[in-house]
């Protein structure tokens, strides 16, 4: 290797390691852009700094650095006469958009929940979440007396169902099934989409009563609510259960629990869903790393191999039939032993 290239390779791996070192701002500048208003107001508009930081009551120099510094991400563009635009990728930011992430960014930059980031030391050091340490009571628990905190994961968790959606619709065929109860279901997104592209099919929403809505919503057509605890029962009568983003919250014995729940009601012929962000091996690029390391964080729970999978279903009484691989999400089949 010549001086040169050394030297080439040297400031890659440094860029490399400043970009993660300096994470947290990027999520920072997301979440004040958003809570600021800043997508939604410019919207498709091109608008000078000044009339953007009237709309959004914003300084407008502090602004100015706002928006170059989100230029320089190609979040958004700067024309000429400090004019400002969002880019392709910043849309993604806005609240009209199809698979948005406006919500996810206004998640992870608010403090409750960064700030057990903070301990992530602590996590590793006794293996008990840091959240818990931080916050002096678990994530659900917390969520359950927190209501705008709650709201804002809900949201999240919405936006994050719409971007997995299509993808999930098309590589999994949900038509053999008659009735399907979506377990920690959250807001019903991700039923509602199964609902809509299957009209034969009738669907149960089952979460904690914290996290349904608390004034009656009006009802909708196939789609029962059901409120409870999926650690003490899991409602009985259909024959598709579905987990998605659930069994990576909880650690081996817990996930197990929810899951001998799901297999004291499932039908022979049933199917059980875990849909999940599958390990992939280690050394490459693996955004369910991330997450795994969120779980560490926020609370019991870990993501899993395809392997750990299999185990873990086979302790409650499943087989795994297969794993259907997506972009980022798989879906684990299973049937009752
Ligand atoms: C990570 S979110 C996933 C939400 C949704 N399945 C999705 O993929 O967007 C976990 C969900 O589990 C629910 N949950 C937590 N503990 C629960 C319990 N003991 N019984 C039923 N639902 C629970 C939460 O309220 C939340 O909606």
């Amino acid at each position: 290797m010549t001086t040169d290239n050394m030297s080439t390779s040297t400031d890659a791996a440094l860029r490399g390691l400043f970009q993660t070192l300096w994470g947290f701002m990027g999520t920072q500048a997301l979440y004040a852009a958003s809570r600021l208003n800043v997508f939604d107001t410019l919207g498709e508009d091109i608008l000078p700094a000044r009339q953007l930081a009237l709309r959004c009551h914003c300084d407008e120099a502090s602004l100015t650095r706002l928006l170059r510094f989100l230029a320089s991400l190609d979040i958004v563009h700067e024309a000429p006469d400090a004019c400002f635009s969002v880019t392709p990728t910043g849309r993604y930011l806005r609240s009209d958009h199809p698979s948005s992430v406006r919500s996810l960014s206004l998640l992870y930059g608010q403090p409750s929940y960064w700030l057990p980031w903070g301990a992530l030391d602590e996590a590793v050091r006794t293996g008990g979440p840091a959240f818990d340490h931080v916050h002096g009571t678990s994530f659900f628990d917390y969520l359950s007396t927190h209501p705008h905190e709650a709201a804002v994961f809900n949201a999240a968790m919405e936006d994050g169902s719409q971007i997995h959606l299509d993808e999930i619709l098309s590589a999994y065929d949900f038509s053999a099934l008659t009735r399907i109860v979506d377990i920690g279901g959250g807001s019903g997104a991700f039923l509602r989409g199964i609902l809509q592209m299957h009209r034969h099919l009738d669907g149960v929403l089952y979460d904690l009563p914290t996290a349904m809505p608390t004034d009656a919503p009006p009802p909708e057509p196939r789609l029962e609510r059901i409120a409870g605890d999926m650690f003490e029962s899991v409602p009985p009568g259909a024959d598709g259960y579905v987990l998605k983003r659930i069994l990576h919250d909880w650690n081996d014995e817990e996930a197990i629990r929810i899951l001998r729940n799901c297999r004291e009601v499932i039908p022979p012929h049933g199917k059980l869903l875990v849909i999940e962000a599958v390990l992939r091996p280690p050394n490459r690029p693996d955004p369910a790393r991330w997450m795994d390391l969120n779980m560490l964080v926020l609370l019991t729970g870990r993501e899993r191999t395809a392997a750990e999978f299999g185990r873990l279903l086979a302790s409650a009484g499943f087989i795994l039939t297969r794993v259907v691989t997506m972009t980022r999400m798989s879906i684990v089949e299973a049937v009752p032993a």
